[in-house]
């Protein structure tokens, strides 16, 4: 299950991710790809926002992970950047704990990761067009994901 969206300005990423908000209201494993700069976390932020997390929302390149619990679902922010090509497959069992349950998980730079996510998660690529344009692709791995992204992809093609 594929569903991808042209967003030529960041007001339509925030769409974006205020429909994507309401689609995740049962927690979902996000891993996200794409360049620096992409626009990743752009996404997470704005995810956060339409889930009316209170807290500013940061980069967590220097921490790794951020969490936010004042939203309606607890919102965790992984930015594996720094851990290069090592370390991603031995905290692979700590992020399978984060992809339980009702919480969204969003994880950046998971290509670091040599193998698949070995668990159901949704895979959002994000590239460049032009300027301000920038492309978000999802593809659901699992079933639940899968769900995720066809209920995205109704509430937009309407
Ligand atoms: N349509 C758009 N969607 C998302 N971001 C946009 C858009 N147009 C402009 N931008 C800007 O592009 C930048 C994207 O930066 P962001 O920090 O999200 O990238 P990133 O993919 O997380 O990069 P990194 O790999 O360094 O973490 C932001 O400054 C954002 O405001
Ligand atoms: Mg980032």
């Amino acid at each position: 299950m594929r569903f991808s969206k042209t967003c030529k300005t960041l007001d339509d990423t925030k769409k974006l991710a205020q429909a994507f908000a309401q689609t995740v209201t049962e927690g979902c494993f996000v891993s996200l790809y794409g360049e620096i700069g992409a626009g990743k976390t752009a996404f997470v932020k704005l995810a956060a926002d339409a889930l009316e997390v209170k807290e500013k929302v940061t980069s967590p390149s220097f921490v790794i992970l951020n969490e936010y619990h004042s939203g309606k679902i607890p919102v965790y922010h992984f930015d594996l950047y720094r851990l290069e090509n090592e370390g991603v497959s031995t905290i692979l069992d700590e992020l399978r704990e984060y992809s339980e349950g009702q919480q969204l998980t969003f994880v950046e730079w998971a290509e670091f990761s040599q193998d698949e996510i070995p668990f159901d998660h949704l895979k959002i690529n994000v590239t460049y067009s032009d300027d301000d344009a920038r492309i978000y692709e999802f593809e659901g791995v699992g079933e639940k994901s899968k769900k995720i992204v066809e209920r995205l992809k109704n509430l937009l093609t309407e």
